[in-house]
């Protein structure tokens, strides 16, 4: 959330520099903030793993995931050339102290010939099981004494249940200050979900109706047409509940539900955001039945080809109940959305990969047309598309050209790739500047992901204690469950998702 500055000097150590995370996101998104001048002027990237690689080959293998995965293409060898100067790799054993005592020396070297203090940024690209290991380490080495300038990135999964998301806070607690831990959540980072908060909070139109007595009820879809990929693992022991709706999705739903911040200050907004999650309606025990709808896809059809089913995939346990999809119906207990429903749903390999938010107004309170003008009227809807098209739709009713006095929904329209020329920075473009410049607004905070976890805590125990008796029971490349209709029917209401096109 940078107004317009660039980073003092910054040593960025990666532990597991040689995985997938750091090749196909991390590294394009350096090289672009590089390429757009934002990167610091004094600026050293270490790169650690088990891997045996030499600078050279890390070099390389970095220039490949960039050449791969930036969304400016291949990078320009001039260019990619400059840049690589910043790059170093060790290979280096985590849990060793050894690590952390010849990292704190390179990096008061390099302090030295700068001739400035830095900010220190360790960015833990590992697998969860090590965050602890590797976050006691950096303290017993003195490395997170500066509070200002040490700063330690932890990637989601954030625990797995809220006490362990507990324990795990506690831990970091000891090391850093809550303004040293930077909880990415790369949803928060892209710049349609930046957006909400700016049509929110920076147009005086939308802001006076945005509330119960206005909006009928809210839906969040966020759908994937990937499986599981090669994190059938992972995944198994995860869920669509843990992946996707504790993290991402509460967030999108923080972001439409709270209250204006009074400044843009990191603290502000995300106190403004906790107290959505804690005025989430918590579910008794048999509530979760008739508000959470969990699905498995089976094999199916996805673009003319044969996909296998869930139960198949490389990782995952032939006989896994975890669920591929999830729907829940939340309630917000405060005064602006007392009632008001906030569907969401996620899921992998449905019918194509779209992320839709869809206010839904409340019908006009009294209809002076005739009968037969209103025949195709629909109350206001206003749409907001997240990825993979970009824009917002406001959906209106209006006279039907002709004689007759007839109504039809009629949008306004606003599309990123019509209006601006520029393909719009990846999330972890704009994550990766906040951190080197020390604003913490896009990241979340110990009590955001504790209240996160504890809104969900009575749906994952009910699922933990019922095995689901009809798994697999959505096909790949459907829409999900029926019963996730269902869910949502129960209100009369129906899933919306209207692509900016359409
Ligand atoms: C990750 C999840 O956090 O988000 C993945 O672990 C999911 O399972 C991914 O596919 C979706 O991200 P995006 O940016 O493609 O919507």
């Amino acid at each position: 959330m940078v107004s317009a500055e660039k980073a003092g000097p910054t040593i960025l150590t990666i532990f597991g520099a040689g995985g997938d995370l750091t090749w196909r996101k991390l590294m394009p998104a350096i090289y672009n903030l590089f390429l757009d001048g934002w990167a610091p002027g004094h600026f050293a990237i270490i790169g650690l793993d088990l891997k045996d690689l030499s600078n050279e080959e890390f070099r390389k293998h970095l220039h490949e995931g960039v050449n791969r995965f930036s969304r400016r293409g291949k990078a320009k060898s001039e260019k990619w050339k400059k840049f690589e100067k910043c790059l170093q790799f060790e290979k280096q054993d985590f849990t060793s102290p050894a690590t952390y005592k010849g990292l704190k020396k390179k990096i008061e070297k390099l302090e030295e010939s700068w001739g400035s203090p830095v900010s220190r940024v360790f960015y833990l690209a590992t697998p969860p099981a090590l965050i602890e290991e590797i976050a006691g380490r950096i303290g017993a080495a003195g490395l997170a004494e500066d509070k200002k300038r040490s700063r330690i990135v932890v990637e989601k999964p954030f625990g797995h249940s809220l006490e362990s998301a507990r324990h795990l806070n506690e831990k970091l607690g000891e090391i850093f200050d809550e303004c040293q831990i930077y909880r990415i959540d790369h949803y928060l980072g892209k710049e349609t979900i930046q957006n909400i908060l700016a049509f929110r909070f920076a147009n005086a139109l939308f802001e006076p109706v945005w509330n119960r007595n206005y909006i009928d009820h809210i839906q969040i879809t966020v759908s994937e047409s990937l499986g599981v990929e090669n994190r059938g693992s992972y995944y198994d022991d995860a869920g669509a509940l843990r992946d996707m709706i504790q993290n991402h999705i509460m967030q999108l739903l923080c972001l439409i539900a709270m209250e204006p911040p009074v400044s843009f200050d990191a603290n502000e907004v995300r106190s403004k955001k906790v107290d959505v999650l804690r005025a989430l309606r918590k579910f008794g025990r048999n509530e979760v039945q008739k508000y959470a709808v969990r699905g498995q896809y089976g094999e199916g059809w996805m673009k003319g080809e044969k996909v296998k089913g869930y139960r198949q995939e490389p990782g995952v346990d032939e006989n896994s109940n975890t669920e591929t999809f999830a729907a829940v119906r939340f309630l917000i207990d405060n005064w602006r959305w007392q009632d008001v429903p906030f569907y969401v749903r996620t899921g992998k390999r449905m019918h194509e990969k779209i992320s839709v938010i869809t206010i839904q107004f409340r019908p006009v309170p009294h209809q002076s047309f005739p009968a037969e003008a209103t025949e195709n009227w629909q109350p206001n809807r206003l749409v907001l598309n997240i990825q993979p098209q970009k824009g917002i739709r406001l959906r209106f009713q209006a006279k039907l050209p002709g004689l007759k006095m007839l109504l039809g929904p009629v949008d306004m329209l606003f599309n990123y790739s019509q209006s601006y020329s520029e393909p719009p920075p990846e999330a972890y473009e704009a994550l990766l500047l906040d951190i080197m410049l020390g604003d913490a607004t896009l990241f979340m905070r110990a009590d955001q992901v504790e209240a996160a976890w504890a809104a969900l805590m009575p749906i994952i125990n009910f699922w933990k204690a019922h095995s689901p008796n009809d798994f697999p029971n959505y096909d790949a490349g459907m829409q999900g469950p029926e019963e996730a209709d269902a869910l949502i029917a129960k209100d009369g209401h129906s899933w919306l998702v209207l692509p900016m096109e359409e």
